[in-house]
């Protein structure tokens, strides 16, 4: 028989049942669930609620359980119908009446908003420290590549010379960007929705600054309507791992790219690519692209928990309980892709010679051609177009800016000299731009310094 015995007359219809429950995905709250109870307990047993003698055994009881969980020696109870009646009768079993005292002043609607927030907790700063080491990666990547030319590219178009590092120092900005929205989402959640009870609270004179102190939280949810039925944090995490997703695709299409042979800027290690099954020469990105597919995925995710939130009617609603496959798998899956990233990252070879002989193509250096005519008197917009002009000419008679002779230069302006072959040189180019956030070596190194900090003030 089930919980609710007293009101219902016949058992539950086996197929409601299966619908019904959710043990199958929020048995994995198991300890989030026990953590709770126990701080519920305690408090019950300060305030005389239950006696102490009672509490004590509670807490016993629910430790053993957690054990139990942990070594294999109790298995969940896969007709349960979700993973708070599961413990919850387990524990009476186990310890008889005294069990039965344990949902005193409580509903599964506050328990299951904080296991939730328990459970999201320790997962995101999971995420927050893969992401510190993915920015170390980075940060390693970079001090090898200060002075790696490769071009910039915009629209994919070969642009204007950068360092390798410089590209790296990139994506290092977006992941502090989302260890920061992921840590405010943490912030905000802080609220401990415990003693909400079913929607209303209770006339049981309850502390919820003891249980708020117990778990950790900054302090109680202020309001128990709000506490039971609010998932705004779900859908922070899932939206701030929707955009970390959204750079970890950027840069998995660019190693994609990178990997092929039209580019062949990289070459991914064996260990973490994989073969064809017909075609003997392949050696295909699967990571990266497995990644980029997965952005998808999670943002569907945070569809799915937007979509399920909509017009619900305060307090909790039974849709509620489809939050947790959602962000379950988005948390999963970004896990994954972080896990398996990283290590792909610190083996991945990348061919700098390719990478400077793409810089030497595509007249990267045109706009310090420009800039040359520039320092030499002419207004910006002039420059422009007798580049422009030159460009074409190289284009037509097959040549780059480096290899044209003074006197083709000659032929579009006066005001050229030698000096533009210095003026030109891609190392120059990259050096002299040494405005903040620029590619110059030394502003990079720089740059790299601040992040080691920002990474220190992260706990
Ligand atoms: N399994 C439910 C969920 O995940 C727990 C809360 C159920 N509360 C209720 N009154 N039916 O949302």
């Amino acid at each position: 028989m089930v919980m609710w015995e007293g009101r219902f007359k016949k058992e539950i219809d086996k197929r409601t049942n299966d619908f019904n429950s959710s043990i199958s995905f929020d048995k994995r709250m198991y300890k989030e669930d026990i953590t709770g109870s126990i701080a519920h307990a305690t408090m019950l047993g300060e305030c005389g609620i239950i006696s102490s003698d009672e509490s004590k055994k509670i807490i016993e009881g629910l430790k053993e359980i957690c054990n139990d969980l942990e070594t294999g020696k109790l298995e969940f109870d896969m007709e349960a119908e979700d993973i708070h009646m599961f413990i919850e009768s387990e524990l009476t079993k186990r310890i008889g009446d005294a069990g039965k005292r344990l949902h005193t002043a409580r509903s599964r609607n506050d328990q299951v908003a904080l296991d939730l927030r328990l459970y999201l907790r320790h997962e995101i700063n999971d995420i927050v420290d893969l992401l510190k080491s993915l920015i170390e990666e980075l940060i390693l990547k970079a001090q090898d590549n200060y002075e790696t030319i490769m071009p910039g590219y915009t629209h994919l178009q070969r642009a204007q010379p950068i360092t390798l590092a410089h590209y790296f120092m990139a994506y290092v900005e977006m992941f502090k960007r989302d260890i920061l929205r992921l840590k405010d989402a943490l912030q905000r959640m802080n609220e401990n929705p415990l003693g909400s009870c079913a929607l209303a609270g209770t006339t049981y004179a309850t502390d919820r600054y003891l249980t708020s102190k117990l778990l950790d939280f900054d302090g109680p949810c202020l309001n128990s309507l709000d506490g039971v039925s609010d998932r705004d944090y779900a859908i922070e995490i899932a939206s701030g791992l929707s955009i970390l997703m959204m750079h970890m695709s950027r840069i998995s299409e660019e190693f994609i790219m990178w990997s092929s042979h039209e580019f062949k800027f990289i070459e991914l290690d064996d260990s973490f690519s994989t073969g064809s099954s017909i075609m003997p020469q392949k050696k295909n990105p699967d990571i990266t692209e497995l990644i980029r597919g997965k952005s998808g995925r999670v943002y569907g995710d945070l569809m799915a928990l937007l979509t399920m939130m909509k017009s619900l009617p305060l307090a909790y609603d039974k849709d509620m309980q489809e939050d947790k496959e959602a962000i379950f798998d988005a948390v999963d899956n970004v896990k994954m892709c972080l896990i398996t990233f990283i290590p792909m990252l610190s083996t991945t070879t990348f061919l700098k010679d390719n990478m400077l002989n793409a810089a030497k193509r595509g007249f990267i250096n045109a706009t310090d051609a420009a800039d040359y005519l520039v320092k030499k008197g002419l207004p910006f917009r002039t420059a422009y177009k007798i580049v422009g002009s030159i460009v074409s000419y190289a284009i037509d008679n097959d040549k780059t800016l480096d290899t044209m002779e003074i006197s083709e230069y000659q032929q579009f302006s006066e005001l050229f000299d030698k000096d533009i072959y210095k003026a030109i040189d891609l190392n120059k180019a990259v050096k002299d731009r040494i405005v903040v956030g620029g590619p110059a070596p030394e502003t990079v190194k720089k740059h790299v310094e601040e992040v080691k900090k920002f990474l220190e003030k992260i706990d």
